[in-house]
C-alpha cells in the first residue's frame, strides 16, 4: 500500500504527495488529523458560482490567505436537473473542483446536504422532486427519503471512487448531512426528530471514514457533530462533550436581494468574531463565504436573490482580494496557527476584568498563549497582566502568542484598503457605441390566440406546471361577451390575486400593466382598467419567477405563480359586478419562443434587424458584438439603462439582470461603526441606486481574437445604448496605521503610479478624503513614499518617527495615512 502510493507519487508529479490515508477523528477539543489536534481555518467557495478556469486562482488565494480547507455545498438541482439524469460538466465538475483543492494541498469540507439553502434556487432541491406524488421535503416521507438517499449515496460513491476522502488519502476531512434543520424543525413535530435520526444513520452507513457534521442541530445524534452558524458563535456549546466547538458558517457579509442594498460587514468585526471564538475554545472556523461569486443562469434563490453573490467576502465576486478583509484575516490565521499546539492541548484559565473585558490563558508545559478580549462596545479596556499594562480597544481582541507581546489586535488594521474601480474597454475604439440589432419576442399565439400547450379548469402553482424549466409561464383564457351583455359596462377592470414574482398582464394583445413584489410581499393584488369587447376576448397573464424560495419549514410549498382568484370587475354607477374566471378553461405555456429558438446562441439563424432599434419596448431581444477587454483583469458588463431580463455572452447565460430595480433611499449612513453586534442591515451602502448595475463576464466566456456576442432579452423595456464592457481593477490603495507597524502597499500586478496623500502625525479622514491633522513629521512623507513605492508593484514601509521626522502630537498615538494611485 505505502509502496504503491510512493510509486504513484513518483509517476504523477503533484504539488503534494498523496497520503495513503489520513485518519480524521475528533475529541471534545478539536478535529484530529493523524492523531494531532488541529486549529482549522476554512472558507466556503461554491464551485458553480465561478468557472473551472477561476478555481485554481481562488483556491490558491485561499491558501495564501491562511486557510487550511475549502468548503462547498453540492447542489442537487444542478446535478440532477431531471430525475436520474445527471450533469457534472463545466462549472458542475465537482470532482475537478475537489482535485483542485487537493492539488493546492488544502483540505476539503463537503456539505452534501442535499438541502443547502445558500440563496440558491429552491435551496438546492430539484422541482421535479416536489412534483412527485405525496411528496413532503425534509421529513419522514418515504418518497423523499428514497430520493435523498439516492442522491447522497451517488455523491459519496463518486467521491470515493476518486479516493477523495481523507480516509482514502484524499483532501476531504469532513462531510455534512442536512443543513440547519434544527432552526426550522419545530413545525415538523415528532416526524422531524425521527427524520434527523434517520439522516444520521443513513449518513453513517455510507462509511466515508471522516466525521459527519450537522449544523445548528442541538439534538444531533452521536456520532454526528453539531456545529454552529451565525455572525458570532463564541457562546455556542455543542450538545455532546466529545464534540469540538466548530463554526461552519461565519458570515463574512450578507447576500443581496433585488431592491436591497449592498451589505457590508466590517473587517474589524469579522476578525473580532473569529478571535473571540478561538479565545473561547473554538478550533474550527469556516468563512461563509470566502468567495461568494455569481449566480449564473437561473441559479439564484429567492425570491429575489440578485445575480451577484459577492457577499462582501474576502475575495470579491470576481476573485479580487477584498482588502483589508483578506489581509487582516490572513494575519489572524497566521497568529492562530502559530499557537496551534497551545490552543488545542493547553489548559484553559480565564480572568474576568469586569466591564466585558477578560483574559484567556492557554498553558502547556512549553509555554502559554493569551487572548485579551473586550466585548464592550464603547470603552477601551486598560488591563494589567503579569506586571504589564495593555489597552484593548472597545469591541476587539488582542492576541499575545507568548502572553507578553501583542501580535495582533482585531481592531488595528495594518492591511491596505484597496479601492476598486471600473476601467473602460480599451479594445473598443469607442466602447459606448456598440452597434445593436433587435427582434421582438413573438407572442402572437399567446396574446391573440390564447393558445398554450395544455389546458385545465383550474389555476395551478407555477412549479407544478413548469417544473422550473423556465422563469416564464403563460396563463391564458378567453372570455366571451354577448352584444348587450350586462357585464359589458363602461368601467371595467381585471383583478388578479397573484403570487407571481413578476406579473405582466395583457388583454386582447394589449399590455395593460405589470406588477412585482415590493418590500418582501410576494402575495399582492393586481388591478388595472381593461377594455373588453363583445365577442371573444383573450386574457394573457405572464408569470415570471425570480428565484424560488430557498429557506423555511415546508418552503417547497410556498406558492408561486397565479393561484387566483382572477376576476373581471364591472362598475356601473353604484353597481359592481364581479365575474370570477378562476375555474375558466386556462391554457398554459411554459417558456418563451425566443428561448426555445435559442436566440441567445451566437449562430442563431433567426433574423435580426439593424433598422430602427427600439427603446423602452417590452419583450424585446437585443444583440451586439464587442471585443474582449485587453489583459487578464476581470470583466463586467454595465447594464445601466436596461430594465429586467437575461443576458448571454457567446451563448453563456450570465444571469438575470434588473438594473431598473432601484434600492430604497433610506437605510444607508455614511458612518459605519464596527463596534457592537453586526446585523445584515448595518453599514449598508448603495441606497437609491440600481440594486445591481454590473454583471460578471468570466474571462473564459470570451474569445480574445475576433468578435464576442452579447444577447439581451429585455422583458420590461430598456435602453441598451449605454451598455458597455469594463474591467475591475485596483484604482488606489490606502492605509492608516499606527507607528511601529509595517505597511505593505500593492496595486495587484500593476505598479504604483503616484502618492496622492501621505502624512505622519494625526491625519484625519478616510481613504479618498484624508486630510492633514494638527501635527506632522518634519520630513516630506510624500517624497519619501514616492521614492520607495512609485514604479513598483509593491512596497513595504516601516512606520517610524525616525523615518518621517518626529512630530509633536502632544503624546497622542501617531499614525501614517497614505493614499497611493495605481
Ligand atoms: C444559512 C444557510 C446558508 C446561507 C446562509 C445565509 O442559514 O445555512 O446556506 O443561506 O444562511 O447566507
Amino acid at each position: 500500500m505505502v509502496v504503491a502510493s510512493a510509486i504513484d507519487a513518483f509517476l504523477v508529479p503533484r504539488k503534494e504527495v498523496r497520503h495513503p490515508y489520513r485518519c480524521v477523528s475528533h475529541d471534545g477539543r478539536a478535529i484530529t488529523i493523524d492523531g494531532h489536534r488541529r486549529v482549522l481555518l476554512s472558507g466556503s467557495i461554491h464551485y458553480p458560482r465561478s468557472t473551472p478556469e477561476m478555481w485554481p486562482d481562488l483556491i490558491k488565494k485561499g491558501k495564501e490567505g491562511g486557510l487550511d480547507a475549502i468548503e462547498t455545498y453540492v447542489f442537487w438541482n444542478a446535478h440532477e436537473p431531471t430525475r436520474r439524469q445527471y450533469d457534472f460538466s463545466g462549472k458542475l465538475d465537482l470532482i475537478r473542483f475537489l482535485k483542485t483543492i487537493q492539488d493546492e494541498g488544502l483540505y476539503g469540507v463537503l456539505r452534501i446536504g442535499p438541502y443547502a439553502c445558500a440563496e440558491w434556487n429552491y435551496g438546492g432541491f430539484p422541482v421535479w422532486l416536489h412534483n412527485m406524488p405525496g411528496m413532503v421535503f425534509r421529513t419522514t416521507n418515504k418518497a423523499y427519503m428514497d430520493e435523498m438517499q439516492n442522491f447522497t449515496t451517488m455523491i459519496v460513491d463518486m467521491v470515493k471512487k476518486e479516493k477523495l476522502f481523507a480516509s482514502q488519502g484524499g483532501p476531504i476531512i469532513l462531510a455534512q448531512i442536512e443543513n440547519e434543520y434544527g432552526n426550522i424543525m419545530g413545525p415538523y413535530g415528532e416526524a422531524g426528530k425521527s427524520y434527523i435520526k434517520w439522516c444520521a444513520n443513513m449518513a453513517q452507513a455510507l462509511d466515508v471514514g471522516v466525521p459527519w457534521i450537522m449544523c445548528q442541530q442541538n439534538d444531533a445524534p452521536q456520532p454526528m457533530l453539531n456545529t454552529c452558524n451565525g455572525f458570532y458563535c463564541d457562546n455556542f456549546t455543542p450538545n455532546n462533550p466529545n464534540t469540538p466547538k466548530m463554526w461552519t458558517e461565519n458570515w463574512t457579509g450578507w447576500f443581496k436581494q433585488w431592491g436591497g442594498k449592498n451589505p457590508h460587514r466590517t473587517t474589524e468585526d469579522v476578525a473580532f468574531s473569529v478571535a473571540r471564538f478561538f479565545q473561547r475554545g473554538g478550533t474550527f472556523n469556516n468563512y461563509y463565504m470566502y468567495h461568494g461569486g455569481t449566480n449564473f443562469d437561473r441559479t439564484a434563490g429567492g425570491p429575489y436573490i440578485t445575480t451577484s453573490y459577492d457577499y462582501d467576502a474576502p475575495l470579491d465576486e470576481y476573485g479580487n482580494l477584498s482588502q483589508p478583509k483578506y489581509g487582516h484575516l490572513k494575519q489572524l490565521h497566521d497568529v492562530l496557527h502559530s499557537m496551534e499546539k497551545t490552543l488545542t492541548y493547553g489548559n484553559i484559565s480565564t480572568i474576568d476584568f469586569g466591564n466585558s473585558a477578560s483574559a484567556t490563558i492557554y498553558t502547556t508545559q512549553e509555554g502559554s498563549s493569551c487572548f485579551f478580549g473586550n466585548g464592550n462596545e464603547n470603552s477601551d479596556a486598560a488591563i494589567s497582566f503579569r506586571g504589564e499594562s495593555y489597552v484593548v480597544p472597545a469591541w476587539s481582541v488582542t492576541i499575545l502568542p507568548d502572553c507578553k507581546t501583542e501580535a495582533y489586535n482585531t481592531a488595528k488594521i495594518t492591511t491596505q484598503t484597496s479601492m476598486m474601480v471600473k476601467k473602460s474597454n480599451e479594445a473598443e475604439e469607442d466602447p459606448s457605441t456598440l452597434k445593436w440589432s433587435w427582434r421582438p419576442e413573438n407572442m402572437d399565439n399567446f396574446l391573440l390566440r390564447g393558445k398554450g400547450e395544455s389546458t385545465n379548469t383550474q389555476l395551478f402553482d407555477q412549479k407544478v406546471v413548469s417544473n422550473d424549466q423556465s422563469d416564464y409561464l403563460w396563463y391564458m383564457t378567453t372570455v366571451k361577451f354577448r352584444k348587450r351583455d350586462p357585464f359589458l359596462v363602461k368601467n371595467m377592470s381585471l383583478r388578479v390575486n397573484s403570487t407571481a414574482h413578476v406579473l405582466r398582464v395583457f388583454v386582447n394583445g394589449k399590455h395593460i400593466g405589470n406588477q412585482h413584489a415590493e418590500n418582501g410581499k410576494f402575495h399582492y393584488i393586481f388591478e388595472k382598467d381593461a377594455k373588453f369587447k363583445s365577442g371573444r376576448n383573450v386574457i394573457s397573464l405572464l408569470s415570471i419567477t425570480v428565484g424560488l424560495q430557498n429557506y423555511g419549514a415546508f418552503f417547497e410549498s410556498v406558492p408561486v405563480g397565479i393561484t387566483g382568484p382572477i376576476s373581471i370587475i364591472g362598475r356601473n354607477g353604484d353597481e359592481t359586478i364581479v365575474k370570477d374566471l378562476s375555474s375558466h378553461k386556462w391554457s398554459y405555456k411554459t417558456g418563451l419562443n425566443g428561448f426555445e429558438n435559442k436566440l441567445f446562441k451566437t449562430e442563431s439563424p433567426s433574423k435580426w434587424s439593424f433598422q430602427s432599434v427600439p427603446l423602452n419596448r417590452t419583450m424585446t431581444w437585443y444583440k451586439t458584438t464587442f471585443k474582449a477587454p485587453l489583459g487578464n483583469d476581470p470583466v463586467v458588463v454595465d447594464l445601466l439603462g436596461l430594465g429586467k431580463g437575461t443576458a448571454w455572452i457567446n451563448g453563456n447565460n450570465i444571469g438575470r439582470y434588473w438594473p431598473a430595480f432601484i434600492s430604497s433611499s433610506d437605510g444607508c449612513s455614511a458612518k459605519c461603526n464596527y463596534r457592537g453586534a453586526y446585523y445584515a442591515e448595518k453599514c449598508q451602502t448603495n441606497c437609491g441606486e440600481p440594486t445591481q448595475r454590473w454583471y460578471h463576464v468570466p474571462r473564459s466566456f470570451l474569445i480574445t481574437e475576433g468578435d464576442n456576442t452579447l444577447v439581451l432579452f429585455e422583458e420590461m423595456g430598456g435602453n441598451p445604448s449605454l451598455v458597455n464592457f469594463q474591467t475591475t481593477i485596483v484604482g488606489s490603495v490606502c492605509a492608516n496605521v499606527y507607528e511601529k507597524n509595517v505597511i505593505e502597499l500593492s496595486c495587484d500586478r500593476k505598479t504604483i503610479s503616484a502618492i496622492k496623500f501621505a502624512s505622519f502625525g494625526n491625519p484625519d479622514g478616510n481613504c479618498g478624503s484624508f486630510v492633514k491633522g494638527t501635527c506632522e513629521g518634519s520630513k516630506n512623507a510624500v517624497d519619501i513614499l514616492t521614492k520607495e513605492c512609485v514604479g513598483k508593484e509593491k512596497c513595504s514601509i516601516d512606520v517610524t518617527a525616525e523615518k518621517f521626522g518626529v512630530p509633536d502630537c502632544s503624546g497622542a498615538a501617531r499614525r501614517l495615512a497614505i493614499e497611493a494611485i495605481c
